[in-house]
């Protein structure tokens, strides 16, 4: 299988690891229980879409799940196989997913499939998707829609340790309906000698997202084949954070007859 190109990701891996994955699951962990983790049993082979560095994939293996997480950035793999040895991992464009072996059920958190770039892309996910889930796989997955967007301001976010710099700006263009995230990372390059504060390493990158309406999610999911979708709001889950505002899940189940 050809190797997916190079991701965004790769370049700022530790900075998402640090800063921004742990921020997601607590504030999600409502909805995953109401939508997900209560409707697939304890030991079901679960397969975790764009995994990350692995934040939801320790959640599923702590829950009994065996967990197979799939990421295109080879760098957030990495990360995710030296912190948990008890899934499998493999590095895939979702658009190109392939399982060796069918699975009950899929997950796909922290509006992941927004960084698909065009909706000929999201229907080859869902496509995919389709094809590695048992028949009555449970899929649940959670995007962001334009309200969430239109939050994004153009300030710099800083966080600031003994160690690192991190800034964050988002974006939002209306007309095209993408958002830009623009992450700069500095990491003091001179390890733990306390004598050189001045070596600091940067590290930048821009991940795009695109904001799809809603009707054409549900359409693109329906034309590979699942029925029968629930939509729920992330504030009805339960998300308060203001990871609450503008995210949807999408919960549905692999056909039973193909
Ligand atoms: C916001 S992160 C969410 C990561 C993880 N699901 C979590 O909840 O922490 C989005 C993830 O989608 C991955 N991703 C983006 N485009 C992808 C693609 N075409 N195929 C596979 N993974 C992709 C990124 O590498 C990144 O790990």
């Amino acid at each position: 299988m050809p190797h997916p190109t190079p991701s965004p990701y790769d370049e700022i891996a530790p900075m998402y690891h640090h800063l921004w994955a742990d921020w997601y699951l607590p504030a999600a962990l409502p909805a995953l229980d109401k939508l997900f983790f209560s409707r697939v049993p304890s030991g079901a082979h679960v397969l975790d879409l764009c995994c990350g560095s692995g934040h939801v994939t320790k959640e599923l293996v702590a829950r009994g799940y065996r967990v197979t997480g799939v990421d295109n950035s080879a760098e957030l793999i990495r990360i995710a196989r030296s912190e948990l040895r008890a899934a499998d991992f493999c590095v895939q464009d979702a658009r190109e997913l392939h399982l060796n072996e069918c699975c009950d059920a899929v997950l796909c958190t922290f509006d992941s499939l927004n960084h698909i770039p065009d909706i000929a892309g999201l229907r080859m996910v869902f496509e995919r998707v389709r094809q590695a889930l048992k028949p009555g796989g449970l899929f649940v997955f959670d995007m962001n829609l334009e309200e969430a967007y239109s939050a994004d301001l153009r300030e710099w976010a800083v966080n600031i340790t003994d160690r690192t710099v991190g800034l964050v700006r988002g974006t939002f263009d209306a007309a095209a309906k993408t958002a830009r995230t623009e992450l700069i990372w500095f990491v003091r390059a001179n390890g733990d000698d306390s004598n050189r504060n001045d070596l600091w390493k940067q590290h930048r990158s821009t991940i795009e997202q695109q904001c799809f309406p809603q009707s054409e999610i549900l359409e693109s999911l329906a034309s590979a084949g699942f029925r029968h979708i629930e939509c729920v709001p992330s504030r009805d889950a339960g998300v308060t954070s203001d990871l609450g505002f503008g995210r949807v899940f999408f919960v549905t189940n692999a056909p039973v007859h193909e």
